[in-house]
């Protein structure tokens, strides 16, 4: 059954009870309750759906297809006949059950600077705000099913405005701030947005940076037609100009009258009465972009009811967490991470959830842990890139602070490397502190292997076991066979999870082909993975043309497309190679036109013209001019080739016979300056 032979070898106990444990406390349970999952994940997954409040309880649970070769094809579905509110679950209920929870912090807000003074929102003012910001949003006539696109900093409002389009049943699609006008614009004309939500500025690391510009900009593309409203939140609104860092900046702002509204004047138009509006369980929930093999980037699909049931289990059992609890989670809710566990996990469950709009850098390297102290935060949940960037910086800076509060540890956004894991454990931790490292995807919603808090032994570098109802399962990449563990080799999932995306957004022929073609019969992860002998999993990294960068996915096609972008260049190929601090850095091979030189000012230009089209957060490393490339007689570039030089692993290029021109290869290496 599982490929997990630490869960093959034992017995298990069937699971009689008539609702799931509040914690997961023994691996006996565990297992019990994977047992249960796995055999009967109609059972499983009721007692899940019934930790939420539901119009109508589903009596259809799981509905799930993964077999492109049947007559019904791919299709996903979980509580089909389930009705209920996303919304309505992360606020109303709570209050609903208890009227006192209305007092109960719901987000803390941690300003880059100290200057707001709004800081602690209770469950009763977030769920007053979201009505209220629910009604701007349907006097402007977003309805139901409706798509809205978020471009937003890392405040309350950004939480507001998803809450207040699930509340509607309004579709969000959050686009990350950092993203570049050309890129925010082919997020918008993807689902047609008709509505963006934004902010006059965003402040971080001290700087004041212009959303609502880019904006305009992007609404200026021709693909961008559909959109008729910008709703627009200031930014420091309410604060003083001596004490707000954007008013320079603010009177720059353009206007077009009939298409741009500020938030604070539409929000004196309306009262603090909004119903939820009842959905379906799979009516979508949002839409969220991230980046493929290929060019365009893939609009992930998530629907309401399993995506809910599955966040929030995921949240309550891996950080093992007790209303009352201070966490904090650092992602943006710009990517998955801030969607399922800054906001919709944590809020379903009544955590108290730190909304921190800052960098770990800034004022210095303690920023973490001073807020640690300040809010008494219990867990902390945050990226690899972020930890190898603090612990090149004195100990010092951590071990001045107290961190006592802290219970748990997690991490998540790519493989972390054992001293990494080490220093979190123990400086941070004060080896006091349990780590889950986490393995998990936007496309599925929520934790896919993961630690419980000391149910199992830990093994620092290793996201260890399959949450309930996931069943890992490795092939061979060549063969295309099964493998059994221990092994290594590309981690695929067999049977579907209810937090899993459904499809593409309108795209689902894609969604097949990168996801369930590569393995009939499996969802394809794009990782690979070693499981060892005792059943835990030891991620590899991705086997496909994706880069994790810091924790962010950058498909290579995008960055190749963005080269070719400038006149000066005819052809690009863009590989990753191993780097200590980000994971992977971004090396680009750059084939220029006839006639063009390569200088030292050509270099900086095509950096700036990749960071311009995708976003800042985009930073090719390395770029090689080479007149010629790999490829084979009909053309194909090699990238394998070129992965091996820049890794460097010069000397198992494998079979460079069926290219065109073999010679190129050593031009390449000559010239590689990781290769020397
Ligand atoms: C890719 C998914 C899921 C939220 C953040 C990224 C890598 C993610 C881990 C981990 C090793 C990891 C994988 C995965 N990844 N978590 N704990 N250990 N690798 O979401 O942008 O969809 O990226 O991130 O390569 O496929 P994403």
């Amino acid at each position: 059954m599982s490929s997990s032979t630490v869960i093959n070898n034992s017995s298990t106990t069937a699971w009689d009870q008539s609702s799931l444990p509040e914690k997961i406390q023994t691996f006996d349970e565990y297992k019990s309750l994977y047992a249960l999952s796995t055999e009967n994940p109609d059972r499983f997954w009721t007692l899940a759906a019934q930790r939420l409040d539901w119009y109508q309880f589903p009596t259809k649970i799981k509905n799930t297809e993964f077999d492109y070769r049947t007559e019904r094809g791919v299709e996903i579905k979980w509580f089909e006949d389930g009705v209920l509110n996303v919304c309505y679950n992360c606020l109303d209920r709570h209050i609903a059950k208890d009227p006192s929870v209305g007092e109960q912090v719901a987000i803390i807000f941690e300003t880059d600077k100290l200057t707001e003074k709004r800081h602690h929102i209770t469950y009763a003012e977030l769920l007053r705000d979201v009505k209220r910001f629910a009604n701007v949003l349907k006097n402007h006539g977003v309805k139901k099913g409706d798509r809205v696109t978020i471009y937003m900093p890392m405040i309350v409002d950004t939480c507001v405005a998803l809450l207040a389009c699930a509340r509607i049943g309004a579709i969000h699609s959050v686009v990350f701030g950092g993203f570049s006008s050309h890129s925010v614009a082919e997020r918008i004309s993807d689902c047609e947005s008709t509505i963006v939500i934004t902010s006059d500025f965003g402040v971080r690391g001290g700087k004041c940076t212009p959303l609502k510009g880019k904006i305009d900009v992007a609404l200026t593309m021709e693909q961008c037609k559909s959109v008729k409203t910008v709703l627009v939140f200031q930014r420091n609104h309410g604060l003083s100009a001596t004490e707000d860092d954007c008013a320079e900046q603010r009177s720059s702002l353009l206007w077009v009258d009939g298409r741009d509204y500020w938030v604070h004047d539409e929000l004196e138009k309306v009262d603090d009465k909004c119903d939820p509006e009842p959905m379906n369980a799979e009516d979508p929930l949002f839409i969220l972009y991230t980046s493929g093999s290929t060019g365009k980037p893939k609009g992930i699909l998530h629907t309401t009811g399993g995506y809910l049931t599955y966040v929030s289990l995921t949240f309550k059992y891996v950080f093992a967490y007790t209303p009352g609890e201070v966490y904090m989670c650092t992602a943006d809710v710009g990517w998955i991470t801030g969607h399922s566990y800054v906001i919709y996990g944590p809020l379903s469950n009544r955590a108290t959830t730190v909304v921190f709009e800052g960098i770990p850098t800034y004022p210095d390297v303690s920023r973490f842990w001073n807020i640690v102290d300040k809010h008494q935060i219990n867990i902390f949940y945050t990226a690899p890139t972020a930890i190898r960037s603090l612990m090149a910086h004195d100990d010092s800076f951590v071990t001045r602070t107290s961190r006592k509060s802290l219970r748990i540890l997690g991490t998540v956004g790519e493989p972390i490397n054992p001293e990494a894991w080490k220093w979190y454990h123990t400086i941070v931790g004060d080896s006091r502190c349990t780590i889950v490292d986490t393995w998990w995807q936007t496309e599925t919603g929520g934790f896919m292997i993961t630690p419980i808090p000391n149910v199992w032994e830990l093994e620092g570098g290793s996201a260890t076991l399959p949450f309930f109802g996931i069943q890992t399962q490795l092939f061979n990449k060549e063969t295309r066979q099964p493998l059994q563990p221990p092994n290594t080799g590309e981690l695929c999932i067999r049977d579907s999870w209810p937090g899993q995306a459904r499809s593409l957004y309108r795209n689902h022929e894609r969604f097949v082909d990168v996801y369930f073609r590569p393995y009939p019969g499996y969802y394809f992860s794009g990782d690979g993975c070693e499981i060892k002998a005792n059943g835990y999993h030891w991620i590899t990294g991705r086997v496909d043309d994706v880069l994790v960068i810091s924790g962010h996915n950058i498909g290579t096609a995008e960055v190749e497309s963005a080269l070719v972008q400038h006149a000066g260049v005819s052809e690009a190929a863009v590989v990753g190679y191993p780097d200590p601090k980000k994971n992977q850095g971004m090396y680009c091979f750059v084939t220029l036109k006839d006639g063009v030189e390569e200088s030292d000012a050509l270099q900086k230009d095509l950096i700036k013209t990749v960071r311009e089209i995708i976003g800042a957060h985009v930073f090719p490393d390395i770029i090689h001019f080479a007149p010629n490339l790999p490829k084979t007689r009909s053309g194909k570039i090699m990238r394998r080739i070129l992965r091996k030089i820049v890794e460097p692993d010069v000397h198992n290029l494998g079979d460079i016979s069926t290219l065109n021109d073999p010679s190129v290869v050593d031009e390449l290496i000559k010239k590689c300056p990781r290769s020397h």
